[in-house]
């Protein structure tokens, strides 16, 4: 006689995401997993799932283990000439699929003889797959492959590692919409903005992202990936430099394996709980098991600029009037992992946050093209945008500025946190950099342009010093 196992089986549903769907006290606000190119995924138990299969127009609910990890992967939206000769999604998810080996594990089956009780071996997988489209995919996976899922799949698609826990939807609220508008009505040229943000120096970004890529030969980085030992050796580097400026760092971890979240501050000057935050992701990705990812645009061009700010505060001496955040996010690849988790805490904290900018990408244009700045077409707060939009013709009028559906970096974070957020890109179109999610994504490349990277900071600068408020010291006043 075979008895049956009783796997801890739960329900998945995926339908159409809109934020309608958390009005009320619907259940649905507690089995939220996220928002994946507009499919939301949620895990609900059978009397929710009941109760919203009523009212929803149309979904799919597909049985999953209750311990699976999940994993979204999609294709990037990038420029049709990177295309050329790429295999349909469906028949290349095969061949990625194809890489990861079936697995045998002890499910807890039972086979009784009447005397032993023997222990079966059930064969299982390393992945199933259980919903897909022309360009995305939902797995389940062993965490073994959950974890390193983004280092065999090619390099235009992008892969998300579930939460293990459901997550909150916080809409923006209107007050925190209104404190923005309220800084973009008082927008105008100021000459000391003008003068600090012009003063980011080219020379030092350059020495800073040939450190971080490895390819000044003097840090040993051979990849950022958020599982790897340069990593970490960047980690400690960017602490350190930020400190150097004054500023107060944290290596705060968030998930075992993971390098840490580098989290650094410069306190106000006068009284208050409002917080402007810049950030970008210091960890990179290769593909197709490749080992070496130096990251010098994907994000090392974001991170540099950063720093490029933060030592332009210190050489200036600017003091700030709200709290100021500069964050440099491990675990992006992965889903924006790092992000999640800390927005979880600023949203715990009821952080006062005024906004927050990500640069991700900053340093491409395919050559010929224009400096550009790419905005989030979807994804963040449009006042924000604005606001960086308007800071650009001001500041940076080199800049061709224009929407981008390249998406979904770490303000989505703090979007989905309710918190005013944005993103600047390289490119006011799609992806064009071919060396993206490469082991050739170096800072040495025709494309790679540091004006360009200098063009956008002094736009991120000058968001940050108009949100914030600043003094600079008497003398140079
Ligand atoms: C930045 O300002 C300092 C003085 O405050 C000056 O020595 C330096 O040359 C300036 N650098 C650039 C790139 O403008
Ligand atoms: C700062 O402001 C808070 C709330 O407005 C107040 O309770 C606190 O006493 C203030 N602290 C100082 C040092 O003024
Ligand atoms: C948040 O900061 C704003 C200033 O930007 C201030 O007016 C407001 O009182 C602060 N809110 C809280 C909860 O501290
Ligand atoms: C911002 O830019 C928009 C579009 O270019 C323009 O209509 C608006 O007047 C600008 N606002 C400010 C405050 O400069
Ligand atoms: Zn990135």
């Amino acid at each position: 006689m075979v008895a049956t196992a009783s796997f801890g089986l739960g329900t998945l549903l995926v339908t159409a995401f809109d934020p309608t769907l958390f009005t009320g006290d619907s259940c649905l606000s507690n089995s939220f997993y996220g928002n994946f190119a507009g499919h939301g995924v949620f895990r609900p138990d059978s009397a929710c799932l009941d109760s919203v299969t009523q009212f929803l127009p149309s979904g799919t609910v597909i049985p999953v283990k209750d311990d699976a990890e999940l994993v979204w992967i999609e294709e990037q939206s990038i420029e049709e000439s990177l295309k050329s000769g790429a295999a349909n999604f469906g028949d290349k998810l095969e061949e990625v699929l194809l890489t990861i080996p079936r697995a045998r594990d002890t499910y807890p089956a039972h086979d009784f003889d009447g005397e032993h009780e023997q222990v079966l071996a059930l064969p299982t997988s390393n992945h199933e797959l259980l919903y897909h489209g022309d360009s995305f995919a939902l797995l389940s996976l062993s965490t073994e492959y959950a974890r390193v899922i983004d280092t065999l799949i090619p390099p235009f698609w992008k892969s998300t590692l579930l939460p293990s826990e459901p997550v909150s939807y916080v809409p923006v609220p209107s007050d925190a919409v209104n404190r923005v508008k309220k800084i973009l009505g008082d927008v105008k040229f100021d000459p000391t903005v003008a003068s600090i943000v012009s003063n980011i120096s080219v020379a030092q970004m350059n020495n800073d992202i040939r450190w971080l890529t490895g390819e000044d030969g003097k840090s040993g980085i051979v990849s950022r990936h958020s599982f790897s030992s340069g990593s970490r050796t960047a980690a400690a580097w960017l602490s350190d430099r930020f400190e150097d400026t004054g500023a107060t760092c944290e290596l705060r971890d968030f998930l075992t394996g993971f390098a840490p979240n580098v989290i650094c501050r410069y306190p106000s000057t006068v009284n208050t709980t409002a917080t402007v935050l810049l950030s970008a992701h210091y960890d990179s990705r290769g593909s197709f098991g490749s080992t070496r990812a130096p990251g010098g645009d994907d994000d090392g061009s974001g991170t540099v600029a950063l720093l490029a700010i933060a030592r332009t505060i210190k050489r200036k001496g600017i003091t700030f009037r709200s709290n100021v955040e500069l964050v440099a996010f491990a675990g992006e690849e992965q889903g924006l992992l790092g992000s999640k988790a800390y927005t979880r805490e600023l949203r715990a904290a009821e952080a006062n946050l005024t906004l927050m900018i990500q640069a991700d990408m900053l340093a491409y244009h395919a050559p010929g093209e224009p400096a550009q700045l790419g905005l989030p077409d979807l994804i963040g707060t449009p006042e924000v945008a604005q606001l960086v939009a308007n800071l650009s013709a001001i500041y940076s009028p080199e800049l061709q500025v224009g929407f981008t559906s390249a998406c979904c970096s770490d303000h989505q974070s703090f979007h989905e946190q309710g918190f005013p957020s944005t993103q600047v890109f390289e490119r006011a179109g799609p992806i064009a950099d071919p060396m993206y999610h490469n082991s050739g994504d170096l800072s040495e490349r025709k494309g790679y342009d540091l004006e360009q990277v200098k063009s956008i900071a002094k736009v991120q600068f000058a968001t940050l010093l108009s949100a914030a408020g600043f003094d600079l010291p008497d003398s140079s006043a």
